[in-house]
């Protein structure tokens, strides 16, 4: 399966600001994403970090020069404008930001954000008094007009000692916005409801039944689906992840919360995927109190939850446009019989079964094998994939089934 930038030609425009060492690894993450990875330099940005890290680092000239006599390229500012996807500025300090509002072309990255019709993501790092002067925030309003994504910086203590927003944003979130601003919106217009994470059942105010569910393939199915164009609302159970960026997130602690939650939602919801592992069972009662050991043993009554899909499968069709139910199960043997046992008496569209065996597959790793079942009798296996890749890999099935129909 293609690395999801594969193909991709991505400019790094680097400014002058003490935040160029973190792009060294984010060219090294581009790659890793398949992108061809090309670099400019501004005149600050070299005081920073040296050429020559990143003409190591990408094994391609740094540019720099607006005309380069003698350099492959006579005219760098148009053939790197022409061939990329998507030029990525970063970090983008308060003097580029101005130039690049005011259509500037006096040095060679303005003159290539002038002269390009690439995808532009600006990440805007500097001094926080600098960030929220009222003239970097007109600026920044105009790059916006442009249609360029300005990421909000983070806030935290800065490199000059002051506190606030300034600092680039952590680079998961870059990334998502890089792939999303190159992937197709194949799903825009469509409201995506996910379930991710455990639930929680208490039985005192310290105590729960819960299970190993660490969230990661919900939050990639909806992360997957944001960069697809989709509205994403993800109910979540606890979790440490950080939700992607985007999505309207909702948190849930007990199979109860998400029932209610997720159901009044199904009718603005056009896909549920419903990637919980949701506990069967609650303790029949919840203690006010700690419960003390006695040195005897105890027993826990359990009540039934609701079966939140199920429920789902059995009211979708009343719908006039019924939503598309995906389900996820963890088996450890029989995977497809059981699987399609399921699909069948939860009337779902689609189940992504997991081997919860395989010590690279299911709970609490980042990677996944996972066969998906379709309603028609479909049978697709994934390899050994990360889960971000199993989730773009489930989409692009719903997706082009969908259009086939
Ligand atoms: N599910 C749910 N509500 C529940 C239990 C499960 O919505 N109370 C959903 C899960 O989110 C998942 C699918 O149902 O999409 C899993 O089906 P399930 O029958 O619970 O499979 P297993 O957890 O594998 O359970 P078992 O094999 O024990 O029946």
């Amino acid at each position: 399966m293609a690395p999801v930038l594969e193909n991709k030609n991505i400019l790094c425009g680097i400014t002058g600001s003490i935040a160029a060492y973190k792009v060294c690894d984010w060219v090294r993450s581009l790659q890793r994403d398949g992108a061809e990875v090309r670099v400019v330099m501004t005149k600050s940005a070299r005081k920073f970090v040296t050429p020559l890290t990143f003409a190591a680092l990408t094994g391609n000239t740094v540019h720099g020069a607006m005309f380069a006599v003698g350099d492959e390229e006579q005219i760098p500012h148009i053939s790197l404008a022409r061939s990329s996807d998507l030029i990525l500025i970063a970090p983008a300090t308060a003097q580029t930001i101005a130039r690049l509002a005011h259509g500037l072309a006096d040095d060679l990255l303005a003159a290539i954000v002038l002269a390009s019709e690439a995808k532009i993501i600006v990440c805007p790092a500097m001094n926080s008094r600098m960030f929220l002067h009222a003239a970097t925030q007109e600026n920044i309003r105009k790059l916006q007009e442009y249609g360029y994504l300005v990421l909000e910086p983070e806030s935290g203590m800065m490199a000059c000692g002051e506190e606030g927003p300034g600092r680039l944003p952590e680079w998961h979130q870059v990334r998502d916005a890089v792939i999303a601003a190159l992937t197709p919106k194949d799903l825009a217009g469509k409201t995506v409801l996910v379930t991710a994470g455990p639930t929680e059942e208490p039985f005192d105010p310290v105590r729960f039944l819960g299970n190993r569910s660490s969230g990661k393939m919900g939050y990639a199915m909806a992360a997957a689906a944001r960069q697809l164009g989709a509205r994403v609302i993800l109910v979540s159970g606890p979790t440490g992840l950080v939700p992607p960026a985007g999505v309207e997130l909702i948190k849930i602690r007990t199979a109860a919360e998400m029932y209610r939650e997720v159901m009044s939602r199904f009718d603005v919801a056009d896909i549920i995927v419903k990637a919980a592992a949701v506990s069967d069972f609650r303790p029949a009662e919840l203690s006010a109190g700690k419960i003390k050991k006695t040195g005897q043993d105890i027993s826990l009554p359990l009540t039934a939850n609701q079966d939140i899909l199920q429920k789902l499968g059995e009211i979708k069709d009343q719908r006039p446009k019924p939503p598309l139910l995906i389900g996820f199960a963890a088996e450890s043997d029989n995977l497809v019989e059981y699987g399609r046992e399921k699909l069948r008496k939860k009337n779902l569209d689609y189940i992504a079964i997991n081997d919860i065996t395989a010590a690279d597959s299911g709970f609490a790793v980042d990677t996944n094998r996972v066969i998906l079942l379709d309603r028609q009798g479909g049978q697709t296996e994934f390899p050994l994939l990360s889960k971000e890749e199993t989730a773009r890999e489930i989409w692009n099935r719903v997706v082009s089934a969908d259009r086939s129909k």
